[in-house]
């Protein structure tokens, strides 16, 4: 392990363009739980399964079964940053990381002081009406009871990329400039299993790839360095 983290130190030393590309494990840590982990979301008994709930089709179906769920589950406002959060924030000031890629929709990049970040799964901070486009923060949402809706009568939606929605066109463009600019990159707590963004890693064509995660992924054998543990724990090391 430490041989890994001299070698993760020696690769950040030499760059000065690293782009960080990160999942839901990157804030398990926080204390929300990831996607396909053992204590996973998608390995809890609900009503309906969480990967149905959270798709369009769902959304427009079954609203109110929608909401419950997500007010109970997706809530990432009584989270904080952890030290992987902080650190990428740390790196981004001194010049050496320039963008963070996340899968993630808690807003706890942010919260830790990243400025450059694509949320290719949209973010749950950013609300709109429906039907009258009005902005709608968290708070509204997470402390409604019922469906939220708008003053004007429309559905609030959740800023979130939910199955069977595309993604922000300006959101990918953005992604796949920063990862084809990186002369590092860094890829940390997500099992890569979800396309498109799993994809965009393809853009990078460097030579410091790098990829931190509990478990191992089908990207394994293509990174110049794999280190196979907690985030945490590595980025607290730097
Ligand atoms: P996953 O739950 O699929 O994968 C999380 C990965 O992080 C797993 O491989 C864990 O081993 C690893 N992991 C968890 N905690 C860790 C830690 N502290 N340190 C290091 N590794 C850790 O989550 P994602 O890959 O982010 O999309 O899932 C991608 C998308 O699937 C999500 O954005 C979401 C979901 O469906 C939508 O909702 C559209």
């Amino acid at each position: 392990m430490d041989e890994k983290i001299n070698q993760l130190k020696d690769l950040i030393n030499e760059s000065n363009n690293i782009v960080f590309f990160g999942g839901a494990g990157v804030s398990t840590e926080s204390g929300i739980p990831d996607f396909r982990s053992k204590d996973g979301l998608y390995n809890q008994k609900y009503k309906y399964p969480p990967e149905l709930i959270l798709s369009h089709t769902f959304f427009m179906a079954k609203t109110k079964d929608f909401y419950d769920f997500y007010r109970d589950k997706m809530n990432s406002l009584k989270y904080e940053p952890n030290t992987t959060h902080i650190k990428l924030a740390e790196m981004e000031k001194e010049g050496k990381l320039k963008a963070v890629v996340t899968q993630n929709i808690d807003g706890l990049h942010q919260k830790a002081g990243s400025k450059n970040v694509f949320e290719l799964h949209g973010s749950v901070l950013r609300n709109y009406c429906m039907k009258c486009k009005k902005f709608y923060d968290a708070e509204y949402i997470f402390n409604s009871n019922d469906i939220p809706k708008c003053e004007c009568g429309g559905i609030v939606k959740p800023d979130v990329v939910l199955y069977e929605e595309g993604l922000n066109e300006d959101t990918i463009e953005g992604a796949i400039s920063a990862i084809e600019n990186a002369d590092m990159l860094i890829i940390g707590g997500t099992s890569l299993t979800v396309y498109p963004a799993s994809g965009l890693i393809n853009y990078y064509k460097g030579n410091k790839l790098v990829l931190i995660n509990r478990d191992e992924t089908n990207y394994d054998k293509r990174a110049n360095l794999v280190i196979n543990d907690s985030l945490g724990k590595v980025f607290s090391e730097l």
